[in-house]
């Protein structure tokens, strides 16, 4: 392996400082892995880029990202732009030759979706997706509680994601209710749950979904208003192999809501329930404790759920949203690297997207939808 890899970074907003901060940190948390030279960082004009390069620590900026992709010290490019430049930036990103880490969902359009996962078959680098939330020691150990069959057989899934930044009804329009970012809640956020049940319980197989507007339209800077042409909310019925039934309910317009995504997954043994609000903690409820013991027992993050360790030698002091950027990062370096890692690459996030595109459908039609 390399002592260093070139990063290049598209976009500086949340994500593009969530990507910096992993990148900055990355090595001196996991002390392993080829170190990041922070290469050439990209936003829509020059002077964004020179401000933002400062501030994250790259040496160069631009206002053309496809000066940064051709930049042959750059290997790995960080996409996070909003979602319909997703696919033309990895494509070129993967077409030049480099590594990609690109934000979710995948792409706006299924078709798109398939061309960057053709592309990155093609290509053979490395094309990872930024599903942080699967990152979550804590994630990872439902994932072993479920492989040890400490509560059994999973029968059924309840699954909701909901926060309020979409709640107030005169809140400017911006890029997130445009049809050009996608359906709205369903891609902006299913795919997060559904990336937790795609590493913990694999594929959705079937889907019976209904879409909704809270608000018809919103006010524009201009001072004007125009329609919402996204779902905020969605209320979805799953199937998924051996025997588990399913429901996910969505809300970007949740008032009091902040960053939930709530989990419960009920087996012949026992369930176990998860809060990305409460994200250091899981409840494990066992039904072969002793009767006059009975109950859900808290178990907080520790050292014992790896990767916490390499964060903080104390129980119970908690990770943040930003270190699971940091896991993923570290993930996608060892993917890089040859090793095998927990990331969603392209093919299995075409996987997510096919299941969104298929709601989707299913809220068209009024109809289950089966995923081939
Ligand atoms: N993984 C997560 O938990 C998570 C959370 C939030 C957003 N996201 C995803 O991250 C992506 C970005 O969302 P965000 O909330 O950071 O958006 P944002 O609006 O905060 O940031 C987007 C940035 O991209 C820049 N940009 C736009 N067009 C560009 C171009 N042509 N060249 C260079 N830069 C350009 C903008 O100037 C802005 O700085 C979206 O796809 C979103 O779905 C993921």
């Amino acid at each position: 392996m390399k002592s260093s890899i070139g990063v290049g970074l598209i976009g500086t907003g949340y994500m593009g400082k969530c990507h910096a901060l992993a990148w900055n940190g990355v090595k001196a948390v996991f002390g392993d892995g080829p170190r990041p030279r922070l290469v050439h960082l990209a936003e829509v004009n020059r002077d964004i880029a020179r401000q933002k390069a400062d501030e994250f620590g790259f040496a160069k900026a631009t206002g053309d990202w496809r000066e940064l992709i051709a930049d042959p010290d750059v290997d790995v490019v960080s996409v996070t732009t909003p979602n319909a430049f997703h696919a033309e930036m990895a494509i070129a990103a993967l077409e030049a030759g480099k590594h990609v880490w690109c934000e979710k969902p995948m792409a706006v359009a299924l078709a798109d979706a398939e061309r960057m996962a053709a592309a990155a078959s093609a290509s053979g680098k490395v094309a990872v997706l930024g599903y942080n939330y699967i990152q979550n020691p804590l994630i990872r150990q439902i994932g072993t509680i479920l492989a040890d069959g400490t509560i059994g057989a999973v029968n059924h899934v309840r699954l909701e994601m909901d926060e309020d930044f979409m709640a107030d009804p005169e809140a400017l329009l911006y890029w997130k209710s445009e049809a050009s970012s996608g359906y709205g809640a369903l891609d902006d956020f299913g795919v997060h749950p559904l990336s937790l049940l795609q590493v913990l319980l694999g594929p959705v197989t079937k889907v019976f979904a209904h879409l909704s507007k809270p608000y018809a339209d919103r006010p524009t800077k201009e001072g004007t208003r125009r329609a919402v042409e996204t779902f905020d909310t969605a209320s979805v019925l799953f199937e998924m192999g051996a025997g588990i039934s399913g429901v996910m309910a969505l809300n970007r317009s949740a008032w009091g809501r902040k960053g939930r995504i709530a989990l419960q997954i009920f087996g012949s043994k026992g369930t176990v329930v998860y809060d990305q609000e409460r994200m250091n903690e899981l409840q494990l409820y066992v039904a072969s404790d002793r009767p006059t013991e009975q109950g859900f027992r808290t178990i907080l993050a520790a050292p014992q759920h790896a990767p916490y360790d390499r964060f903080i030698p104390a129980p119970g002091h908690g990770l943040g949203f930003n270190d699971l950027k940091i896991i993923e990062c570290h993930e996608l370096l060892k993917a890089i690297g040859g090793e095998s890692a927990r990331v969603i690459d392209f093919s299995t996030g075409l996987v997510i997207e096919k299941v969104v595109h298929a709601m989707y459908e299913s809220h068209r039609r009024g109809a289950w939808v089966v995923l081939e």
